[in-house]
C-alpha cells in the first residue's frame, strides 16, 4: 500500500520520480504528490487522483528543477483521499518534508503531545504527526536529521517505510523501514529510493534492501550509512545485483498488465517448474524442501496461511497435499489465524503463500506460528520480500513481476509450486506409485502448452463477456479441485468489474444460492470430465430447470454439457489435480473482458492496492 520514490544525484529528479510513481501506482492510486529541492527551497505539489493528475498539476504549479526529490502515490489509511491528506507532508517550520507508506498506530497520543507543545496540523494523517515529531526532537534535542529520525522511530508504534529530507541539508535523504519495503538503488554518484526496484531498474541493477528496523542516511555523491533503529549499531550495506529487466515491468504491447500477465502464464508455469522437475531422472527437487525434508515428513499436519487469491491457491493445495501426500491440511485466512489463538506446535509445518511477500496479515501469521515453534515455509513471488526473509525456508514462484492488481499468473504459479512440493513429499512418503508420480510429472510438463490452447478461446470468451457484461450478479460453481477455482473466478470478476459474484461448491447451491437463480442470472459452472462430472451435470440440470444462464467450462470434446448450457468454453484434458491450472484461464479472461467493456480500470481497480501492507 502506497508507493514511495526518491532521488538524489546529478540528474533532474522530477522525471525519474514521476516515471517511478507511474510504475509504483499499482501499490495505491487515490492521490499522489512530489517534493523537489530546487537549490533554494522545497517545491511541493500534490493532489487527489492519479499520477497523471499530479503531472498536470505540477506543470501549472511548480518549477521542476532540482536533483533531490521524493514522491508518493497513496492508498489512504488515515484521512480520506484529498489534496491535503496526500503526501509529501511538511513539518510546521516547512524545513522538513516526508513521504510514508504504512501506519503510525500511536499517532493520536503523539499528536496530542505535539499539539500541547504548539504544533498545528493541516491534514488528518498519521504521517504529518511523524514529521512534526521528528522536527520537535531535532529542535529540542539539537540533533541532526538522522538522529532525530532515529529517536522518533523509537517512539512510534506501527509500520513504515519513510523518506525525509531537510531543505537546510539538501545533500541527504533519511530513509527507514519497519514492515513496509524499501529499496535503495545504487548508481554512479547517485541513489534512488523506492518501494520496489521498478523505478530505478533502467539506471542501475545494484540495490540495497533495507531490513525491518533499519534506517539509512543516503548522501549525495558519497555513501549509504545504515543503522539499526533499536540500538543505533552500524550495519554493513549489502548491495545485491538484480535480475529484473525493463521489459518485465512494461506492458509489451498489451493494453493492460492484467492481459499481459494472463498471457504470460505458459512461460511463468514453465519457469516455475524448470530446474525442479526432471522427467528424465524421474525426480522433483526443491532445495527448500530437501533441506527440511524431516520437518515435512514428521509433520502432524500442514497449516496454510494466506489472503485473497493466494488463499485460493492454498485451498487447491489442500486437495493436492491430502490426495497425493496424505498429510492433513488446514487452510486459514492469515487475518483470522493471527487473532484467534490457534493451537500450533513444533510438529506443525506452516506454509505461507504470498505473491508480494509483503502482506501484513500473512507476515503476522508467520511471526505467530514461529513464536509457537512451528516450522514456516514460504511460497512467494517477490525475491527478497519480507515474507521470503521471515520464513525458515521456501520456494519462489518464478512468475516474474505481477503488476496488475488482480492476481493471475501468481495464482497458477503458486499452484505449480505447491503441486511440486506435494509430489515430492508423496514420493518421499511412498503415498504415490512411481507410475503415478511419472504421469503427474509428464502432465505437468504439458500444462504450458495446454494453457496456450486455453488462451486460444479468447475471442469466444470475449463474445460471452459481451452477452453478460450488464449482469448485476454472477454465481461460480465448481467441485473438488475446482471449488477454489470457482472462488477465484468470482473474486476476479468482483474486483475488476465491480459486479457482485459468489463462488460456491456446486453441491452447496441447493442449500441456499439456488434461490437467487432466475433467467437473468449467469452461472459459470466448472464441469471438466474428471472430478465428479456426473454430479456437476446434475447441478447444471437443476440450474436449467430454474432458467439460469449457464456458462460451462468443459473438457475439449464434451457434448453433454454443450447440450444443456447456453455457452461452453473448452479447456484441454488433464489430470483432475492439475485442472485448476487450465480452468482458471477462461475465468480470468471473462472477468478481464467484462471489466474492459464496462470501462473499468482493470489494472488499478477502485479501493484496492497490489500489496496490502496494512492489516
Ligand atoms: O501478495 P499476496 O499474494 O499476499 O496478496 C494477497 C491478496 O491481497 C491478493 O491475492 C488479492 O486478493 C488480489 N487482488 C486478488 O486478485
Amino acid at each position: 500500500m502506497c508507493g514511495i520514490v526518491g532521488y538524489i544525484g546529478h540528474r533532474e529528479a522530477y522525471p525519474i520520480i514521476l516515471k517511478g510513481l507511474k510504475r509504483l501506482e499499482y501499490r495505491g492510486y487515490d492521490s499522489a504528490g512530489i517534493a523537489l529541492y530546487d537549490g533554494q527551497d522545497i517545491k511541493l505539489s500534490k493532489t487527489k487522483g492519479k499520477v497523471d493528475d499530479l503531472e498536470r498539476r505540477v506543470e501549472n504549479e511548480i518549477s521542476t528543477n532540482g536533483s533531490l526529490g521524493i514522491g508518493h502515490t497513496r492508498w489512504a489509511t488515515h484521512g480520506v483521499p484529498n489534496d491535503v491528506n496526500s503526501h509529501p507532508h511538511y513539518s510546521n517550520s516547512g524545513d522538513l518534508v516526508i513521504i510514508h507508506n504504512g501506519i503510525i498506530e500511536n499517532y493520536e497520543s503523539l499528536k496530542k503531545e505535539l499539539t500541547n507543545r504548539g504544533y498545528t496540523f493541516n491534514s488528518d494523517t498519521d504521517t504529518e504527526v511523524l514529521i512534526n515529531l521528528i522536527e520537535d526532537i531535532k529542535k529540542s534535542e539539537n540533533v541532526k536529521l538522522g538522529k532525530a529520525v532515529h529517536i522518533a522511530l523509537n517512539q512510534v508504534v506501527g509500520a513504515y517505510a519513510i523518506a525525509v529530507f531537510d531543505k537546510n541539508k539538501p545533500n541527504e535523504i533519511v530513509v527507514a523501514r519497519l514492515g513496509s519495503p524499501l529499496a535503495i538503488g545504487v548508481g554512479e554518484d547517485e541513489f534512488f529510493i523506492a518501494s520496489d526496484a521498478s523505478p530505478f531498474i533502467e539506471y542501475t541493477n545494484n540495490a540495497i534492501y533495507l531490513e525491518d528496523e533499519e534506517m539509512a542516511i543516503v548522501r549525495r555523491g558519497k555513501d549509504v550509512k545504515i543503522r539499526k533503529i533499536k540500538d543505533d549499531s552500524l550495519v554493513n550495506p549489502y548491495v545485491q545485483e538484480l535480475q529484473l529487466n525493463l521489459e518485465q515491468i512494461e506492458k509489451g504491447g498489451y493494453e493492460h498488465f492484467m492481459l499481459k500477465e494472463i498471457y504470460e502464464q505458459p512461460h511463468a508455469i514453465k519457469d516455475t517448474y524448470r530446474g525442479r522437475l526432471s522427467l528424465e531422472n524421474a525426480i522433483i527437487k526443491m532445495a527448500g524442501v530437501e533441506d527440511h525434508m524431516k520437518k515435512f515428513l514428521n509433520a502432524d499436519r500442514i497449516i496454510i496461511v494466506a489472503c485473497g487469491t493466494s488463499w485460493h491457491a492454498g485451498l487447491v493445495a489442500e486437495y493436492i497435499f491430502e490426495d497425493l501426500a496424505r498429510i492433513p491440511v488446514e487452510v486459514e485466512y492469515a487475518s483470522e489465524f493471527r487473532y484467534r489463538n490457534p493451537v500450533i506446535n513444533e510438529n506443525d509445518v506452516v506454509i505461507a503463500i504470498s505473491q508480494s511477500g509483503e502482506t501484513a496479515d500473512t507476515l503476522a501469521a508467520i511471526k505467530l506460528a514461529k513464536s509457537k515453534g512451528a516450522f514456516v515455509f514460504g511460497v512467494c513471488n517477490v525475491v527478497g520480500s519480507s515474507i521470503a526473509r521471515e520464513t525458515h525456508a521456501g520456494a519462489y514462484t518464478h512468475a516474474g513481476p505481477e503488476i496488475g492488481v488482480a492476481s493471475t499468473k501468481a495464482f497458477t504459479t503458486q499452484i505449480t509450486v505447491l503441486t511440486l512440493i506435494a509430489l515430492r513429499l508423496a514420493r518421499a512418503k511412498g503415498t504415490i506409485s512411481s507410475s503415478d508420480f511419472r504421469m503427474h510429472m509428464l502432465e505437468l510438463e504439458m500444462i504450458p502448452d495446454k494453457v496456450e490452447k486455453a488462451l486460444a478461446s479468447d475471442d469466444h470468451i470475449k463474445m460471452i463477456a459481451d452477452t453478460y457484461k450488464h449482469a448485476t450478479n454472477c454465481l461460480y460453481l465448481g467441485r473438488g479441485y475446482n471449488f477454489p477455482v470457482a472462488l477465484e473466478g468470482a473474486l476476479k470478476l468482483k474486483e475488476i468489474s465491480y459486479i457482485h459474484a459468489e463462488g460456491y461448491p456446486a453441491a452447496e447451491m441447493k442449500h441456499g444460492p439456488i434461490a437467487l437463480i432466475d433467467e437473468n442470472m449467469p452461472i459459470i459452472v466448472i464441469a471438466t470430465k474428471k472430478g465428479h462430472y456426473e454430479k456437476v451435470v446434475s447441478n447444471i440440470q437443476e440450474i436449467k430447470s430454474r432458467k439460469g444462464k449457464i456458462i460451462g467450462i468443459v473438457t475439449e470434446g464434451d457434448s453433454t454439457v454443450k447440450e444443456l448450457a447456453d455457452h461452453v468454453i473448452e479447456v484441454p484434458e488433464t489430470l483432475e489435480s492439475l485442472s485448476p491450472l487450465l480452468t482458471t484461464i477462461p475465468l480470468q479472461l471473462l472477468s478481464y473482458h467484462i471489466a474492459v467493456m464496462l470501462g473499468k480500470n482493470v489494472d488499478q481497480p477502485r479501493n484496492l492496492a497490489k500489496s496490502v501492507t496494512v492489516e
